[in-house]
């Protein structure tokens, strides 16, 4: 049921781990779960088993900036982050970055006339209509480590994401030092994660 008054949601959950038993996977089955309990509409992607092509070719980057035309090759993939209401990134973290998968769809699909405009050179936001941004990510090493490297996924998502989207909410929810985590730590995250959730 939709939350009463309130006009309907539509949130787009973008996965990217390629196991199915993996973490990643169930904080993303918590999340889809979630929203869907909120009575949300949920556009849930998984970039993997989607066989998401994330590579931007080199006609792809020649036609970059040729608005609209830039949008063909992922025509699909655009009108979904533009249906969006509500954006959730389900990542694990790789070399303090976003998984291939998901970097490619953000260079793939985040182009010019779509994810911002740009504007004497300067970049527009042009997602506006995102009003709740969140990431949920695990990192293997400690928080202490992901900082030492300035924690380029948090910074990736907090600033560069909310840059394009501007949005009312947003949650970094972020579960570090995995390679040591206990069954309890897991389950209170994703524990967390679905309190967010319901709260986003
Ligand atoms: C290719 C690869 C690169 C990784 N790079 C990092 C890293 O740079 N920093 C880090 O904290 N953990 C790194 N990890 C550990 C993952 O973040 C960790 O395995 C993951 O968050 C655990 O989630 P999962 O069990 O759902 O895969 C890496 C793991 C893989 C497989």
């Amino acid at each position: 049921m939709p939350e009463s008054g309130a006009q309907m949601t539509r949130a787009l959950v973008l996965s990217a781990h390629p196991c199915p038993e993996s973490f990643s996977q169930a904080l993303h089955a918590k999340v889809v779960e979630t929203l869907e309990g909120r009575g949300w509409e949920v556009d849930d992607c998984d970039l993997y088993a989607e066989g998401f092509q994330p590579v931007l070719t080199e006609a792809e980057r020649r036609a970059y900036h040729d608005e609209p035309e830039n949008i063909e090759p992922v025509r699909d993939y655009v009108e979904r982050v533009q249906a969006a209401d509500a954006l959730v990134m389900v990542f694990p973290v790789w070399n303090f970055g976003y998984p291939a998968m998901l970097k490619g769809f953000l260079d793939r699909v985040f182009l010019p006339g779509v994810s911002f405009k740009l504007v004497d050179g300067k970049v527009k936001p042009n997602l506006t209509h995102i009003r709740k941004l969140a990431a949920v990510t695990t990192y293997g090493g400690t928080r202490l480590r992901a900082m030492l490297v300035g924690d380029p996924p948090r910074k990736c998502v907090t600033r560069a994401v909310w840059h394009v989207c501007r949005p009312s909410r947003m949650r970094y929810l972020a579960l570090y030092d995995m390679n040591r985590a206990t069954d309890s730590a897991r389950r209170s995250f994703l524990n967390k994660v679905s309190f967010e959730m319901r709260g986003l």
